[in-house]
C-alpha cells in the first residue's frame, strides 16, 4: 500500500471518529442539531430552567391521570366542586369520542415544523404578515380571531384552532380543535358537542370530531408555574398556546401578541370596550416572558 492511501485511510478513520464523536456527544449532552437554525434546547440556564419536554401539551387517556395536587391546582382555576371520581368519567367518554393518539412526540434531528402562532392583538392591522403565517407547517390561531376578510395582515389558513366553550366559534373539517378546559363543566360542554345535545351550555359549534385534542391540566400547571411564576390567575390561552408551539414545533414564529398604548388586550377585528386590560392574566409578565424567549432566540415575535 502507498503511503497516500495509507494516510488517506488514516484521515478517513480519523474523520469518522470525530463525525461520531460529535454525533454521541450532541445525545448524550441533549445538545440537538438544529436543522431549523433555531436550538430550542440550546445551552442556556434561563430555557432550560423553563423548558421541560416532559410536560406534553396534550392529553391522552393515560396521561389524563394527574397527581392530587395539579387535579386540586385546576379545580381552584375556576372553583370546580365536583370530584376526582366526575374526572375521570368525563374524560373516559372523551375519550370514546376522540382518538386516545400520542400526538407530536416526533421530534427528530430533520424535523424541521414551522409553527405560526395567531394572537389577537391589534398589532396586526395593516401588518402584511398574512403570506408569512400561511408560511407555517402549523398555523395556530386563538378562539375567535377570524380570517375572513383580514387575509393580507393574517392570513387564511388554520391547521388548529385553540378554543375553550365561551370563545369557540365553528371549526372547518380539516382544522383540529385544540381545547382547553378551565372546569368541569367545560369537559362536559365538549361531551355534549360529540353528543348534539347541548343542555349544559347554549352554545354549540362545528367541529370535525376526530381531529379534536384535550389539553392537559398537567401542562396549564406547568406553564404557569415555570413560565409565569404564578403571575396572573392562570396563563391566557395564547400564552399556553405559545409554549405549546415550542413544545411541538422546531421553529417558532409569534404574531398578534400584544397589548395596546392603554394596556389593554385590544383585537384586530373588533372594537373592544376601553379599559379591559388583560383580565385575570398576567399581561405584562407574559409580554416580558415573550420578549426574553425573542432575545434568546427562541422564537421569532412579528408586531
Ligand atoms: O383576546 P383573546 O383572548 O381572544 O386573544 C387570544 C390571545 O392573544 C390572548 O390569550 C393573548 O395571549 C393574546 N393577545 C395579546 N394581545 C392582544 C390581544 C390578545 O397578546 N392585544
Amino acid at each position: 500500500m502507498s503511503w497516500n492511501m495509507s494516510r488517506k485511510r488514516q484521515l478517513l478513520i480519523l474523520f469518522s471518529f470525530s463525525i461520531g464523536g460529535l454525533y454521541l456527544q450532541s445525545n448524550l449532552l441533549q445538545i440537538p442539531q438544529c436543522v431549523c437554525g433555531n436550538c430550542h434546547h440550546s445551552n442556556d440556564p434561563w430555557f432550560s430552567t423553563r423548558f421541560n419536554t416532559s410536560y406534553h401539551p396534550l392529553m391522552t387517556r393515560n396521561t389524563s391521570v394527574v397527581s392530587a395536587e395539579t387535579f386540586q391546582w385546576w379545580k381552584r382555576l375556576q372553583n370546580t366542586r365536583s370530584g376526582w371520581e366526575e374526572y375521570k368519567k368525563v374524560v373516559d367518554e372523551i375519550f370514546q369520542m376522540i382518538p386516545d393518539k400520542e400526538m407530536y412526540r416526533d421530534a427528530a434531528l430533520e424535523r424541521c415544523r414551522v409553527c405560526s402562532v395567531v394572537g389577537n392583538s391589534g398589532n396586526l392591522i395593516n401588518s402584511h404578515y398574512g403570506p408569512m403565517i400561511d408560511d407555517g407547517d402549523f398555523v395556530l390561531r386563538i378562539n375567535r380571531g377570524p380570517t375572513k376578510g383580514f387575509e393580507q395582515d393574517v392570513g387564511n389558513k388554520t391547521t388548529h384552532r385553540i378554543i375553550y366553550p365561551e370563545s369557540a366559534i365553528d371549526i372547518d373539517n380539516s382544522t383540529h380543535m385544540v381545547f382547553f378546559a378551565f372546569k368541569m363543566v367545560d369537559l362536559k360542554w365538549l361531551v355534549s358537542l360529540f353528543k348534539q345535545q347541548n343542555k349544559l351550555v347554549k352554545k354549540t359549534i362545528k367541529a370535525n370530531m376526530s381531529l379534536v385534542m384535550v389539553a392537559s391540566p398537567r401542562f396549564m400547571k406547568y406553564v404557569h408555574h415555570q413560565w409565569l411564576q404564578k403571575h396572573g390567575r392562570y396563563p391566557s390561552t395564547g400564552f399556553m398556546t405559545l409554549i405549546m408551539a415550542l413544545h411541538i414545533c422546531d421553529k417558532v414564529r409569534v404574531f398578534g401578541f400584544g397589548a395596546d398604548k392603554n394596556g389593554n388586550w385590544n383585537h384586530y377585528f373588533e372594537r373592544i370596550p376601553p379599559a379591559y386590560r388583560t383580565g385575570i392574566h398576567g399581561g405584562n409578565f407574559e409580554y416580558d416572558t415573550l420578549k426574553e424567549l425573542q432575545k434568546r432566540n427562541k422564537l421569532e415575535l412579528y408586531g
